[in-house]
């Protein structure tokens, strides 16, 4: 009944570290050059949610467009745009809105996580999945390809399309989440491996972006956290460090995380980091400079980001008019 269509979305907070390349948008690459329809969004609604630079926000969108075509999305083949632009985000977000309750978002482990520290917490950020759900019902989308972090705010979306459906008629797909199968996605910090690799860590240097220089890399991966084991195992619950880097170089080579173990089985940890930081050198030294490249033409992105804006515009206001007539506004 439903066209396949594929959404993600990630926030322009500058480049892309290495748990957003193999959680998300390697996969956003694949299902794009398998023909499918696909619609990426830079979300910087949802980048405002905590406190950030005003001024930095025009120039990390340009940075998150440019890094995401290094990385293989094809604006021709994808479409590319920024959310803001399409003001129908907001609109159905606050039909939704109308359709949860505070409990609801107030258990969100995604939420309780970024309000744990903040002594006053913004609407905005208890509003995020909402938001979210938004962007993916928009567009209808059937699939839709995130790190498993993303799993429960995927849930909310679910049991708001179902209970938009059952209040005003069929409307929306339920989308199936597309989390890595393989091998654990989940990209860890390599200073604090118990915890995700993500930008709000407060130690960066437990963080990969794909703009650091080959010296960056080797250096993080030197110094990455592993345990007291020096065998290469794959545990990805018990041994968080050392399983993160054999994630990493599974994803690049294609390779299990197994046979990276029996391929390295003579070595210790320490040795087997210097292996895994040439495979990500050599694979990200490319694309950084295919980044700095496209950084010299923000014309071309912002171009990029309009024909995106139109493609999308079309279809969010498409649906959202089918919304507003159903909803009795
Ligand atoms: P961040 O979590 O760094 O703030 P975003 O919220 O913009 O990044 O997430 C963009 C995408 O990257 C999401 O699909 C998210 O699931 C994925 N992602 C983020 N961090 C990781 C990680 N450490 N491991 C795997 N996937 C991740
Ligand atoms: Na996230």
């Amino acid at each position: 009944k439903w066209k396949e269509k594929v959404f993600s979305g990630i926030q322009p907070t500058g480049t892309l570290h290495l748990g957003n390349y193999f959680g998300a948008v390697s996969k956003w690459v694949k299902l794009q050059n398998e023909d499918r329809e696909v619609f990426y969004s830079i979300v910087d609604l949802h980048s405002i949610t905590l406190p950030y630079d005003a001024k930095k926000l025009e120039k990390n969108v340009l940075l998150m467009t440019a890094s995401l075509i290094a990385c293989g999305i094809n604006p021709e083949r994808s479409t590319l745009f920024l959310q803001s632009q399409v003001p129908e985000h907001t609109q159905l977000s606050w039909v939704l809105g109308c359709l949860t309750t505070m409990p609801r978002l107030g258990q969100l482990p995604q939420f309780k996580e970024k309000s744990a520290t903040l002594k006053d917490v913004p609407l905005g950020l208890y509003l995020y999945p909402i938001l979210q759900a938004a962007d993916i019902l928009l567009y209808k989308a059937t699939k839709v390809p995130v790190g498993e972090d993303q799993i429960q705010n995927l849930q909310l979306a679910h049991s708001l399309a179902r209970t938009f459906n059952r209040q005003y008629g069929e409307t929306f797909p339920i989308s199936e989440v597309l989390v890595q199968q393989d091998c654990s996605s989940r990209i860890r910090n390599l200073r604090d491996p118990t915890k995700k690799m993500s930008k709000s860590h407060p130690d960066k240097r437990g963080k990969i972006d794909i703009t650091d220089t080959p010296d960056d890399i080797v250096e993080k991966v030197k110094k990455a956290v592993t345990d007291c084991t020096s065998q290469i195992t794959y545990d990805p619950d018990n041994r968080p460090g050392v399983s993160t880097l054999l994630t990493m170089h599974s994803l690049i080579s294609g390779l299990s995380p197994e046979e990276i173990c029996e391929e390295n089985k003579l070595l210790d940890t320490g040795r087997y980091k210097l292996i895994v930081a040439e495979a990500l050198v050599e694979k990200f030294t490319p694309i950084r400079q295919e980044i700095i490249k496209l950084m010299d033409s923000p014309e071309y992105l912002s171009k990029v980001l309009q024909e995106g804006q139109k493609k999308a515009h079309l279809i969010a206001l498409e649906t959202w008019q089918e919304v507003a007539s159903k909803i009795g506004t």
